[in-house]
């Protein structure tokens, strides 16, 4: 396995080409792999043919699978999930806001893969930003307000019953459950340290952020709007473009990515897992 990288011209992403997932990795090829993930963020894997063994395999070949609530797994497997959705369908898009996967969680995963199975001629992009870059171009006084402060995560305004997607929630083929686990909260700083690269990195942002610690809510909202605004700026963004049987892997410690629409009358679906912190 001769792997070519490729970086993308934003601001972080990349194109690998030369490998065959649908093959299992020696862990020499999971390492070289793994340091280009952490070096890239968001790495490409085109032109696979991937089975769901093959999805779960890689994925176990980078960390433990996360835990994933409120959506149900695919029928016979555990840890992937299906993000899809139907040519008619007329509800808001999933995710089209940004965010780091579960970081509500007491322990967010690492990573997520997503594997493209039906995918649109048109739209559909996933966006990425760097939240590395954003935190070392952040105004120092904007970075001082946040230094040594944790920011409150919950899930509640996506999935508790009065969600995004709880009881309001319908016509939508993803298979979500919204539940009162979702009231639950766990506080992150919102600088952190990656474990694994050593650097620092905003972690999270308005969405699942829904309070600071020890600081009055309006105060609280102000600041978190504000560091939302900076760190989703467009120069620290990556757009990424689908095709079928690319392979999508993402670093959620260092970046946030939203979806986005615009190919409505077209299907849509891929199979995503998270990769658990080790
Ligand atoms: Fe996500």
């Amino acid at each position: 396995m001769h792997l070519t990288v490729t970086p993308s011209d934003m601001s972080c992403g990349a194109m690998v080409r030369g490998a065959d997932l649908s093959q299992p990795l020696t862990s020499a090829q999971a390492a070289e792999i793994r340091d280009i993930w952490l070096k890239h963020q968001v790495v490409c894997f085109p032109d696979q043919a991937l089975s769901d063994d093959d999805l779960e395999r890689f994925t176990l070949a980078f960390g433990p699978f996360g835990d994933d609530p409120f959506i149900a797994p695919i029928p016979g497997r555990k840890h992937i999930i299906a993000v899809k959705r139907a040519a008619g369908e007329t509800s808001p898009i999933f995710a089209e806001s940004w965010h780091s996967d579960w970081s509500f969680q007491a322990t967010p995963p690492a990573g997520t893969c997503l594997y493209g199975i039906t995918i649109p001629p048109e739209g559909g992009d996933t966006l990425f930003v760097n939240q590395i870059k954003a935190l070392e171009q952040m105004p120092d006084d904007l970075r001082r307000r946040i230094e040594g402060r944790k920011a409150i995560h919950s899930a509640k305004n996506a999935y508790s019953p009065k969600g995004m997607y709880g009881a309001g929630d319908t016509g939508r083929s993803m298979d979500i459950r919204a539940s009162d686990e979702a009231e639950a909260s766990h506080a992150h700083p919102f600088i952190r340290v990656h474990p694994e690269t050593g650097k620092e990195s905003l972690f999270g942002c308005a969405g699942y952020i829904v309070g600071v610690e020890g600081m009055a809510q309006q105060e609280a909202w102000d600041l978190v709007t504000e560091v939302y605004r900076w760190q989703t700026r467009p120069e620290f963004q990556y757009r990424h473009t689908w095709q079928k049987g690319m392979l999508l892997m993402w670093d959620n410690r260092s970046t946030l990515h939203m979806a986005t629409g615009g190919y409505a009358g077209h299907d849509r679906l891929l199979h995503r897992t998270t990769i658990g912190s080790a």
